[in-house]
């Protein structure tokens, strides 16, 4: 693309799944608010987490990526980040085992507040008022003043993204994440089970592994890694009212970083080449990812990825599939196979959430644990077939003992979905149906080693 790139050129494009803010001059006050506030992340850690999905791209290292659908500002809990937090660590243990190679962490955290809606208003008995675009937006009360977006939320964001963070931090760098402490990310409500038993067992093999490092001289004070982790944060960049104040120039290359987060993804309804989305994306320097579902077709994806990684940089660009569990082994192949033809350096990870949403008999949008299985399945089977490299998952699920997707071990059935049903978008895995999804993931990427 010839035009010139600019934080705001998004302005001339096309746009989809925008609020109407009543009053332009409120929202600049608040922007320009933004526009002064610290950064949340800095452009050298966009740079790390690209380098190490360099590493996924090449083949030898997997991507996890993971959290709530839509952050609330009702949710808002320490416990809750941290639960989160450690369900991943957990995942994140189970799969190193299996895959033998490095897990790159990614949290949906500290800023996914957006969400793209199939209707731009609702209408209950005759009354009609704009969706529920996310709390960064509006509120899910339906009332007219808590439905029309109002800009004061962005600030809200920006300050709710910046604790959590900062919490985020703390618990990878700060102890909490030492591998010694493995036994204990194991969640009470998990624990008493055969799926805790399992995971205590890993953890038992693993404590004997650092033993058997430490009599080596390799400790958590000789190596930090054994200490720490690297955990990163992302969002889909849809409210571009928010991303725009939060890019900021590099001091050390000069480039431009969103710096609302590590990571940002263009969603399946806003990668229109033309549009509003792709043309912000493709001038930040962070790692960007991109939703690719039924109706991407091979052009289309190659010209995509040629307006967003112009320089075919490993790492740069994400590639995440959401054909649903029926269509992934026909759709995914062509698209993996012209993607390599052509030699375009791309991660691609299996989003096995949203291509499998159902509305359950009882009146609840759910997912069938199975069916989510069943993509991810699908998906290795794809780039088993096609000789290429499945990167790895992107989940939505909590640390919490939620009831918003059926089956899993626990049998969660349609008439239980109503005890414990929290979620502000989409049905999430709960950390159970997570760790026991981590486990057959781990089987998958053992076979593929072997
Ligand atoms: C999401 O990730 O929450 C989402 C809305 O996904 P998609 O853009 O793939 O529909
Ligand atoms: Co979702």
């Amino acid at each position: 693309m010839s035009t010139i790139w600019t934080p705001s050129s998004w302005r001339d494009k096309p746009i989809q799944q925008v609020p109407t803010y009543p009053d332009a001059a409120v929202t600049k006050a608040v922007t320009d608010r933004l526009r002064t506030s610290p950064p949340l992340v800095f452009a050298g850690e966009a740079r790390s987490l690209k380098k190490a999905l360099g590493e996924v791209c090449n083949g030898n290292a997997f991507l996890l990526q993971g959290g709530d659908c839509a952050e609330s500002f009702a949710e808002f809990h320490p416990d809750n980040i941290r639960d989160t937090f450690r369900v991943l660590l957990q995942m994140a243990v189970v799969l190193t085992y299996g895959a033998a190679m490095p897990v790159v962490k990614v949290g949906r955290l500290a800023g996914q507040f957006a969400k793209p809606r199939s209707a731009p208003t609702e209408t209950i008995d005759g009354i009609e008022l704009d969706s529920y675009r996310g709390d960064m937006v509006n509120g899910m009360e339906f009332t007219k003043e808590s439905r029309t977006p109002d800009p004061e939320r962005l600030m809200q964001v920006y300050n709710q993204s910046a604790s959590t963070l900062n919490l985020l931090r703390a618990l990878a760098q700060g102890g909490y994440a030492d591998l010694h402490k493995v036994h204990k990310w194991n969640l009470d409500f998990v624990a008493d089970s055969a799926l805790g038993a399992r995971y205590q067992d890993l953890a038992d093999r693993l404590d004997e592994t650092l033993a058997f490092m430490a009599a080596c001289g390799v400790t958590s004070d000789t190596t930090p890694q054994i200490r720490e982790t690297s955990f990163y944060t992302s969002h889909e960049a849809l409210l571009l009212e928010y991303e725009e104040p939060m890019v900021r120039e590099d001091s050390t290359t000069g480039d431009l970083y969103d710096t609302s987060a590590h990571l940002l993804w263009i969603g399946d309804r806003t990668r229109q080449p033309d549009g509003a989305h792709v043309e912000f994306m493709r001038g930040i320097g962070n790692p960007v990812g991109m939703k690719v579902g039924p109706s991407m077709d091979p052009d289309e994806l190659i010209r995509l990825i040629d307006i967003l990684n112009p320089e075919n940089e490993a790492g740069r660009l994400t590639l995440i599939s959401r054909m649903g569990a029926d269509n992934v082994e026909t759709m995914l192949p062509p698209l993996l196979r012209r993607v390599k033809e052509e030699g375009r350096n791309v991660v691609w990870v299996s989003d096995p959430m949203h291509g499998n949403t159902i509305k359950s008999p009882s009146g609840y949008k759910t997912r069938p644990v199975d069916a989510i299985l069943a993509e991810v399945k699908g998906f290795f089977i794809a780039h088993r077939s096609e000789g290429t490299h499945a990167g790895g998952v992107h989940f939505e699920m909590t640390g919490q003992d939620v009831t918003e997707c059926t089956g899993g071990a626990q049998d969660i059935g349609d008439d239980d979905l109503g005890a414990r049903y929290h979620t502000h978008c989409d049905p999430r895995l709960n950390a159970k149906q997570a760790l026991e999804l981590a486990f057959l993931l781990s089987e998958m990427l053992k076979q593929n080693r072997s």
